[in-house]
């Protein structure tokens, strides 16, 4: 096996790989997700074992995984099947790389449709077209409905809108991904990354300055709401799904367990530090995520809505804070169709850098192991998304989407983390895993690391991965409390889950099988 990788791809400078890493980090995740999280979870007590979880398991997988990607990049493998093959030398090592395509895949196909919304929203907020005399949960829930296809009359007449913007979202993330690694995916990181700060500022300033909107409601307030946020109730601490909670949070935020990271660090030079790349990624996603995505939506909520209805907005899922809420709030403000596409072009820049992370892995399978041009990859890739995700669209009122969040997006996350971290910590061994992280590194990482990722980490992702098994998991492969109509397409999204972990699997085999012939023909 060659370690020359020269004629692989490359990042144009640090800058840019640190912007497209922390673009691949910060997404709907922190602005959406997040605020549910923390609010549905005990406020500010929620912080302890989100902490503890981004210390002991979210810093360590980051590491792991930038190190995994160098180091399989040294081997021209640019997704998980290579480099675990790399990793250990045994012939079932490539094929717990699927998980990694798996992951990344399926949360891109129903990722980027949410996106798609955060860019239809965007253009109807500066149009006012969502804008009604009296805005209210109702209105604004019918609105989404109809733009999503569910019900008809409060806007859209049918699903048109909604899919033409898929398309739309859809080529834009093709595009980047067809330009490649510097010109594609560095570039657009590049551009939004700063955009999307500065916007995140404007609206985290223009939420400080919000004081108490309705002066008749004085417990109305943006203080109120950071108050309810941040507010610590130790009580909930002994609940183990307050810390299940933090870590599948950790997971998805840094977007570790998913086979992304790898992928944007196999295009490194072997003497690139990662050391603190890898640290600085991971706080800048931690700011964005804690003290920008804490400050915007349930701090406005509380001061437009109180306390006990953002509770309410909280408990019905991070899509009811963020496209029924917010809208409500955005006509009740001056200028509010400014801010609501800034907030919404802010959810789409998010949004974009963090899907287009989803499709390099295949991508890189495509053109690493088969040969392929980055053209003839983009176009496979694209054309299996596009039929898987007229399903996510059109199935969406019965559960399609959530079901594959669920198994890709939140459990597959932990299995993968835990083959990982045995493969690279156990396998190939703590201690020339470590020195391989360390290795062209601009800081130290202390020696105390490597015992947590040998030992902490991964026993902390198989007492997650049981317990989820037997309290999560099971129940919901038997679909308890799943209403009779339901159950049809939650089959139906399991049924191409399984299609598409297989067709992985077979291409892993073909893959392996031509490399094999080509090499007795040599
Ligand atoms: N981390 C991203 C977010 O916070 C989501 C993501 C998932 C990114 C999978 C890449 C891969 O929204």
């Amino acid at each position: 096996m060659s370690q020359d990788n020269s004629s692989r791809e490359q990042w144009g400078s640090r800058i840019g790989l640190i912007l497209a890493v922390a673009g691949n980090a910060i997404g709907l995740g922190n602005f959406l997700r997040f605020p549910v999280q923390a609010a549905q979870n005990g406020g500010g007590a929620f912080m302890i074992p989100y902490f503890v979880a981004f210390l002991l398991l979210g810093i360590p997988l980051m590491w792991i995984e930038w190190g995994i990607g160098r180091y399989g990049g040294k081997f021209k493998h640019g997704s998980a099947p290579g480099m675990f093959d790399v990793l250990w030398n045994h012939k079932l090592s490539k094929y717990l790389g699927a998980t990694g395509l798996f992951i990344s895949l399926t949360i891109m196909i129903y990722y980027t449709y949410i996106e798609s919304w955060t860019l239809g929203y965007s253009i109807f907020s500066i149009f006012k077209m969502y804008f009604v005399e009296t805005p209210n949960f109702e209105n604004m829930k019918g609105f989404l409905h109809s733009y999503q296809g569910i019900q008809q009359g409060n806007g859209f007449d049918s699903i048109a809108t909604a899919y033409i913007i898929m398309l739309v979202t859809f080529f834009i993330n093709f595009f980047v991904l067809y330009k490649g690694i510097s010109a594609g995916i560095e570039k657009l990181a590049k551009v939004a990354m700063p955009l999307l700060f500065i916007f995140a500022v404007i609206l985290v300033v223009r939420v400080f300055t919000l004081g108490t909107p309705d002066p008749s409601k004085p417990e109305y307030s943006v203080w109120n709401g950071f108050a309810f946020i941040w507010n610590p109730d130790f009580s909930k601490l002994n609940d183990p799904k307050i810390w299940l909670a933090a870590a599948g949070q950790i997971f998805f935020t840094l977007s570790v367990g998913m086979g992304t990271i790898h992928a944007y660090a196999s295009y490194l030079k072997p003497k690139d530090d990662i050391a603190l790349s890898g640290l600085s990624t991971a706080a800048t996603n931690e700011f964005a995520e804690v003290v920008l995505g804490g400050s915007i939506a349930i701090p406005v909520a509380v001061a437009f809505f109180g306390v006990a209805t953002t509770q309410e907005v909280a408990q019905g899922g991070a899509f009811n804070l963020g496209f029924v809420s917010m809208p409500i709030i955005f006509q009740k403000l001056p200028l509010g169709e400014v801010f609501g596409f800034l907030w919404f072009l802010l959810l789409f820049f998010a949004g974009i850098t963090s899907s287009v992370a989803m499709g390099q892995p295949i991508i890189a399978f495509l053109e690493d192991e088969f040969g392929f041009s980055r053209k003839k990859a983009t176009i496979i890739l694209a054309a299996f998304v596009l039929i898987c995700v007229q399903f996510v669209v059109f199935f969406l009122e019965f559960g399609f989407l959530d079901e594959m969040d669920y198994w890709a997006g939140t459990f597959g996350l932990v299995v993968f983390a835990l083959i990982e971290t045995i493969l690279f910590m156990w396998v190939f061994g703590a201690d020339k895993a470590f020195a391989e992280i360390n290795s062209g590194g601009d800081i130290k990482i202390p020696v105390i690391f490597k015992y947590i990722m040998k030992y902490v980490t991964p026993t902390i992702l198989l007492i997650i991965m049981i317990w989820w098994l037997i309290n999560d998991a099971i129940p919901t492969l038997m679909m308890k409390g799943v209403p009779d109509e339901k159950i049809p397409y939650i089959l139906g999204a399991r049924f191409m889950m399984l299609l598409i972990l297989g067709l992985i699997l077979f291409m892993i085999h073909l893959a392996w099988k031509n490399k094999q012939i080509s090499k007795v023909e040599a």
